[in-house]
């Protein structure tokens, strides 16, 4: 028994995991979607990866990377990306960013363009619409747009459906609650769903920020990329800070999440508020 055999089965899980399979599946999450896993998170990848390896009836990690290298194109690539995701969000999480992108819109006669570009499974996409709705009124709103992207085509699914747990909807407020989403009844008891009003207004599509171009046309008046960079080593958060500039209105702004501080990582961005940047004055383009 070599030791890496030996450090999968000292793990204590049925399914063998050796120290290089771990090293080589940090390796293949990092060059597709940039994330960094550390060795604490050994025990996260084994149980999500163990479902994909029990599906296929498999009893042992080095097998089912062997797949995946066999086959570039494979659909599990995309199954295996979406299980390594954190897709961890709520309906107003970070609160304050809400009357912020409230206030920044207030009084627009044009219609408004947010991006929301780390959506998971649509609750922060959607509380920015009804934060537009609630500041532009429902005219301006049903023209402006939330162009919510991920890279976990599973989470995006979930997002497009608009239907969530009604006691999580209900700790957004009853006023909202009833305002924009709809009681399910019968078998739907217990959920409910956003109203049309703003699922049309949030289109979904998968976007990895990882990747050298985007499929997706700015200018926009506000990014959300909240508690995604925190996922990236810094050469990554300055290449994707540097791309979001020609996505940014002059004006525009970029708001990150609790810990993502990028004052040290990039010219380009000066801190506005409370982890709120917008473009400084050398990256603004020249009239
Ligand atoms: C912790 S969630 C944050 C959700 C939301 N922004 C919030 O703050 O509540 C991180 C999201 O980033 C997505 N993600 C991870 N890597 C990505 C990449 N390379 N490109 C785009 N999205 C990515 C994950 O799928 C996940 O849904």
């Amino acid at each position: 028994m070599n030791a890496d055999v030996a450090a999968g089965i000292a793990f204590g899980h049925d399914l063998n995991l050796t120290d290089a399979d771990f090293r080589r599946i940090c390796q293949l999450i990092y060059e597709r979607a940039g994330i960094v896993l550390t060795d604490n998170k050994r025990e996260m990848v084994y149980s999500r990866l163990a479902k994909r390896l029990r599906l296929h009836g498999m009893s042992d990690f080095g097998e089912y990377l062997e797949r995946l290298a066999r086959q570039p194109g494979a659909r599990e690539w995309e199954a295996f990306t979406n299980a390594l995701t954190t897709n961890l969000t709520a309906f107003f999480r970070e609160a304050h960013h809400f009357p912020l992108l409230a206030a920044h819109v207030a009084g627009r006669r044009e219609p408004v363009r947010v991006w929301c570009a780390a959506a998971s499974t649509g609750e922060e996409p959607y509380s920015i619409a009804m934060t537009l709705c609630e500041a532009l009124g429902p005219q301006l709103a049903s023209q402006s747009r939330v162009i919510a992207t991920d890279i976990d085509t599973d989470a995006l699914a979930k997002a497009r459906t608009g239907v969530y747990p009604l006691k999580q909807v209900l700790e957004m407020g009853e006023e909202r609650a009833r305002r924009f989403f709809l009681r399910g009844s019968g078998e739907r008891v217990g959920l409910a769903r956003a109203r049309q009003e703003l699922m049309g207004m949030v289109e979904f599509h998968q976007l990895n920020l990882h990747d050298a171009q985007w499929k997706i046309s700015g200018p926009f008046d506000a990014i959300f990329c909240r508690n995604i960079m925190i996922y990236f080593d810094k050469p990554s958060q300055a290449k994707i800070l540097k791309h979001f500039v020609s996505y940014l209105k002059p004006d525009g702004l970029l708001i990150t999440g609790h810990s993502e501080s990028f004052s040290y990582i990039s010219d380009d961005f000066v801190l506005r508020g409370q982890t709120v940047y917008t473009l400084s004055s050398a990256a603004r383009p020249k009239d």
